[in-house]
């Protein structure tokens, strides 16, 4: 399955109901969208790596936010969701940064990869705890 990160917009079943987490959650999406847009020009390596860095500090604030929300909101699923994080955080963790930065073809793959864990991870994991935040919230 390839990702497209030119799709990888926002739509409203991305909404939680939550300014706070839409905003955390678009800001990763255009940080990945704007690491694709420079993986093949020469000389933008640096901005690339500025990028991740930005992108990788972005996605530990999200989790941990994300995180102590679903536990406020007693989430009968929070541990599951936390291994889900753990296991993304994991994979970023494990790629190469020397073969991202080494090859030509890599950054793309790299990038093409997080794209297929983000977008999994938000479209089908994340989006189930958006019933048991607005249903909190209707309640106050
Ligand atoms: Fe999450
Ligand atoms: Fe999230």
């Amino acid at each position: 399955m390839k990702c497209e990160l030119k799709e990888l917009g926002w739509s409203e079943e991305l909404d939680s109901g939550l300014k706070d987490i839409d905003r955390q959650h678009q800001y990763l999406l255009k940080l990945l969208r704007d690491m694709s847009e420079n993986t093949e020009i020469p000389g933008n390596s640096e901005l690339f790596s500025h990028l991740l860095v930005e992108f990788n500090e972005a996605v530990l604030r999200h989790f941990d936010f994300e995180e102590a929300l679903l536990a406020k909101l007693g989430y009968q699923y929070l541990e599951e969701h936390q291994q889900q994080h753990e296991k993304i955080l994991q994979q970023l963790a494990d790629v190469s940064m020397t073969a991202v930065f080494n090859s030509k073809e890599a950054p793309k793959e790299f990038i093409n990869a997080l794209c297929e864990w983000f977008e999994q991870h938000l479209s089908e994991e994340d989006t189930l705890y958006f019933q048991t935040l607005n249903t909190s919230i209707i309640q106050g």
